[in-house]
């Protein structure tokens, strides 16, 4: 098995790197092998467009859908995105690490899914790309009621059903760390404590 983290958060110093580092501790305790994407670290661009491949035709009408069809059959992306697909092709688990901005991923995350998981790769008719299984680890912040709770919950469903059911991969529960900025040094150690053990479980059911 291998395992492809994807950490979408502009701080090292944050939680979502601590828990980003917990996910790597784990891995590397249990010998699995893994790929890392730090998006801010690496400077991703998250915006789509014409900058994405190199041979779409001048004159024609610009669809991305249809350039990164075409940059698929000839080989023809920009490095920064073949890289990320070369990862992909290779892992089994995509875990996805990121801070809850508007109810949603943020905009350099949404940028990598709209650059990297491209049509005829990831989705549409014959794609290449196997189903792999997914998993996020998601800060928000923070709930204090039930009803609240259920909210989270099934706006984070249409994060994972939107995107990765559409493409019918295999979706592992979400591990959600709520009102990290309020927690003391103790509750934190703890959440992270509580990510360690989600991990296992979600490696142990990746593995059957
Ligand atoms: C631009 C922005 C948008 C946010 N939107 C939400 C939101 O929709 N729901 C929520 O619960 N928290 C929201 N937050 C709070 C963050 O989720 C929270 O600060 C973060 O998860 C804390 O993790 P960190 O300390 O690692 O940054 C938002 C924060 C920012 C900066």
């Amino acid at each position: 098995m291998k395992i492809y983290l994807v950490v979408a958060h502009p701080e090292q110093d944050s939680f979502n790197f601590a828990l980003h580092n917990t996910a790597v501790g784990v891995l590397k305790n249990a010998n699995i092998r893994f790929d890392v994407s730090d998006l801010y670290g690496q400077n991703f661009n998250p915006v789509a467009g014409r900058g994405d491949t190199t041979n779409f035709p001048a004159g024609d009408l610009f669809q991305l859908a249809k350039a990164q069809r075409l940059a698929l059959s000839s080989n023809s992306f920009v490095n920064s995105i073949s890289q990320e697909q070369e990862k992909l092709v290779s892992s089994d688990l995509l875990i996805f690490q990121f801070p809850l901005w508007w109810w949603s991923f943020p905009g350099i995350l949404k940028g990598w899914i709209d650059r990297v998981l491209t049509s005829g790769f990831a989705y549409g008719h014959n794609a290449i790309l196997k189903p792999k299984k997914v998993m996020y680890s998601i800060t928000t912040g923070g709930a204090d009621s039930k009803e609240e709770l259920d909210y989270y919950q099934n706006k984070i469903d249409g994060l994972y059903q939107d995107i990765f059911g559409f493409m019918r991969w295999e979706i592992l529960p979400a591990f959600i760390a709520h009102g990290v900025q309020q927690k003391t040094h103790d509750e934190r150690q703890q959440i992270l404590a509580s990510y360690q053990e989600h991990l296992k479980m979600v490696l142990r059911i990746s593995n059957t």
